[in-house]
């Protein structure tokens, strides 16, 4: 087994010699030799990728060509360039690839086996090549294969919250990769990011912080931008800006920032040729307005369709996209603040551009360690949705915490809006097939930074994994991912596989049961949202209180968002609607969330709610010390360096769950006991 010290610089491309010796013998066999054909700048990486990594994987010397291979061979290349190898297949099932699907195919030549990687453009090629690779690394048969695959969501998008200065919001994983000062100057690990987002299918990202500043639209900026654009077009990664809305105050000079003004509009149309003309395959706008202090057309009495529109019109020519954040909450325009965003969006439905998609967080407060879905999901019929996620851990312990993601956001993709009756998933919708949008993207907020494990902690690079591998297919199992990940991180051991999965399928249930359980949300420590603060209670802006979102009083906890409280259940559809609205029938993991519910109700365990929330903090910090254990018992096949840096990071987790139980039910208990309990 190899234990040598690793850095986790590699993410989960590290090519080590397959341990299995069927597989090696099979995979030896298979690919004599390897051959890549075309010649451009994607071409190159594809050679680069198979370079570094057969020889790496077979511990054989794999020869690599251009040329028609002589025996069982791996050959990489789009149709035209198979067909000049007299390899045909069917147009139509090119078609159903569409730009971005790749195929893998064995195919028998004469007497020799091929196996074919293609797809309709050089950049599917490249994703086809990591996923054959990961087969390998992963130790799947590759005989008779057949796999088609194309990605569910157009729009794969990293969002990167960072600042020019360097620093970045919500970030815990060090300064942001981008150094502006540096740029246009390329460092190397420009490469390596979009190298690993290449990866896991990721085709865009956002470069700068959504709580934008002006300078990024300069001129000096947008070339620096236009560097990274550069580097990663060979990977089919479409670099995107956020603009200040109040950029052409900030920056033109004008006396107004009114979307509806000609002025206006024609300084952006020069601001968006000027993007054009640096950055030819340039994505689109993501815009934060009016929202936590944001500028945006409502500070002139327009609303957002005629942000959003304007934008759209000025980059439709060019093929932009307009991403328009619903992450709003003017608590004048309904006092919950879950309610908002629905309430300034619906009445919008149908006024947006073809080219506006209006992004939209997974829950309708902020990012928590469990929300219903956004009802925005299944209430705007004629837009596009953006689903946007959270990959940086800001409420789940940052880069402190292991926390795997992959099975909240699945939660999430596979609710179930009843939009157009059963099966009107948030996938679907998000995937456009519920509606018939053509448009389709999802959003992940980055977790990455110059450290250099890139994430902070070893496990955080999963969600940067698994936020892609979904992207591509929300199909996928949280666990179907993990193995995957595990396998190509870690070992292939089976011991060590089944161990690490354990901790982490455990690790989000146990998160909410130490943080957040049964449905309390945001009731972390103010401005850094680390650790529990549930007495926080300034008067100076309600919303923002944790007290304001659990409630706890003498008669129980919880946020009444029934048809008697504040009525949130309204804006899903029935079935739903009616299920949250019933103390009975909503599902126990949003109790809270929906219900303001007494000390003494008894839960579906049998136990009152106040027993049931000490059984819960109970159980979350008891399955940290387990995933401790588990991780101890690793120690002789996990390499020393990685094995240290999570047994502290697991530590200083436990010492947290620890804390947030005990900080809540002393607190929580001092409203219980004086019901009597
Ligand atoms: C959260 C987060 C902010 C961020 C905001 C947003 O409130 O704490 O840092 O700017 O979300 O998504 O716009």
């Amino acid at each position: 087994m190899d234990v040598k010290g690793e850095d986790g610089y590699e993410l989960w491309l590290r090519y080590r010699k397959v341990d299995n010796a069927d597989r090696l013998a099979q995979y030896r066999e298979a690919i004599g030799s390897a051959v890549a054909l075309g010649k451009s700048l994607t071409t190159d990486l594809i050679k680069d990728e198979l370079a570094r990594a057969l020889p790496a994987l077979l511990d054989s010397d794999v020869s690599l060509s251009e040329q028609e291979p002589a025996g069982n061979a791996l050959v990489v290349g789009v149709a035209k360039e198979l067909e000049a190898l007299d390899v045909t297949i069917p147009p139509a099932q090119y078609r159903r690839l569409g730009e971005e699907g790749f195929l893998i195919r064995s195919h028998q030549v004469g007497g020799s086996d091929w196996i074919l990687i293609t797809g309709n453009a050089e950049p599917a090629i490249l994703t086809g090549t990591f996923h054959f690779l990961r087969l390998l690394q992963t130790h799947q048969d590759i005989r008779d294969l057949d796999l088609g695959s194309s990605p569910r969501i157009g729009r794969r998008i990293l969002g990167h919250w960072d600042n020019i200065d360097g620093s970045v919001e919500r970030g815990y994983a060090g300064p942001s990769l981008w150094n502006w000062d540096e740029l246009p100057t390329i460092d190397a690990r420009y490469h390596d990011y979009a190298r690993a987002c290449a990866s896991i299918g990721i085709n865009g990202t956002v470069l700068n912080n959504v709580n934008a500043q002006a300078k990024s639209l300069t001129t000096e900026y947008l070339v620096k931008a236009a560097a990274l654009a550069d580097v990663f077009r060979p990977y089919g990664i479409r670099v995107y800006l956020s603009p200040l809305p109040s950029a052409p105050i900030r920056l033109g000079g004008l006396a107004t920032s009114d979307p509806r003004d000609p002025v206006v509009t024609d300084w952006w149309k020069e601001k968006v040729e000027e993007i054009y003309r640096l950055i030819p395959d340039f994505g689109g706008f993501q815009v934060k307005a009016n929202s936590e202090g944001q500028p945006g057309p409502q500070d002139y009495g327009a609303d957002h369709d005629d942000g959003a529109n304007m934008l759209a019109e000025v980059l439709a020519p060019y093929g932009g996209v307009m991403l328009w954040r619903a992450f709003v909450y003017d608590t004048s325009i309904d006092a919950d603040r879950a309610k908002c965003a629905y309430k300034e969006f619906v009445p919008l439905d149908g006024q947006f551009r073809p080219n506006v998609s209006v992004q939209i967080k997974n829950g309708p407060v902020d990012f928590q360690p469990r929300e219903p879905f956004h009802p925005l999901f299944g209430a705007l019929e004629q837009t596009p949705m953006t689903l946007e996620l959270q990959i940086t851990q800001e409420y789940l312990g940052q880069s402190i915490h292991l926390v795997y993601l992959a099975d909240m956001w699945k939660e999430v993709l596979d609710s179930d809006t009843y939009a157009e009756g059963p099966g009107s998933t948030v996938a679907r919708v998000v995937d456009g097939s519920v509606y018939g949008h053509t448009l389709s993207s999802i959003l992940g907020v980055a977790n990455t930074g110059s450290d250099h494990n890139w994430c902070g902690h070893h496990f955080a690079q999963a969600n940067w994994y698994a936020f892609g591998r979904l992207a591509w297919d929300h199909g996928l199992s949280a666990e179907a991912i993990i193995d995957e990940w595990i396998r190509m991180t870690w070992s292939n051991d089976k011991g060590i596989v089944e161990a690490i999965k354990t901790m982490m399928l455990g690790s989000w249930p146990a998160c909410i049961n130490y943080m957040t359980p049964l449905g309390l949300h945001h009731i972390m420590k103010e401005g850094h949202h680390y650790g529990p603060n549930p007495a926080f209670n300034a008067a100076w802006r309600p919303d923002w209180n944790n007290v304001y979102y659990h409630r706890a009083d003498a008669e129980g906890l919880g946020f009444d968002r029934s048809s008697s409280g504040s009525n949130a259940v309204s804006q899903y559809h029935d079935p739903l609607r009616e299920q949250f609205d019933g103390i009975d029938t909503c599902p126990e993991k949003f109790l809270l969330w929906f219900h303001h519910v007494p000390w003494d109700y008894r839960l579906q365990s049998g136990r009152t709610l106040w027993e049931e929330l000490q059984f819960r903090y109970d159980a979350g910090v008891a399955f940290v010390e387990k995933m401790l254990d588990i991780w101890q018992g690793l120690q002789d096949g996990i390499d020393p360096q990685r094995h240290t840096h999570v047994g502290r990071r697991l530590k200083q987790q436990l010492k947290n769950a620890r804390l947030w139980r005990k900080v809540c039910i002393d607190y929580f208990g001092h409203f219980a006991d004086s019901d009597g309990d």
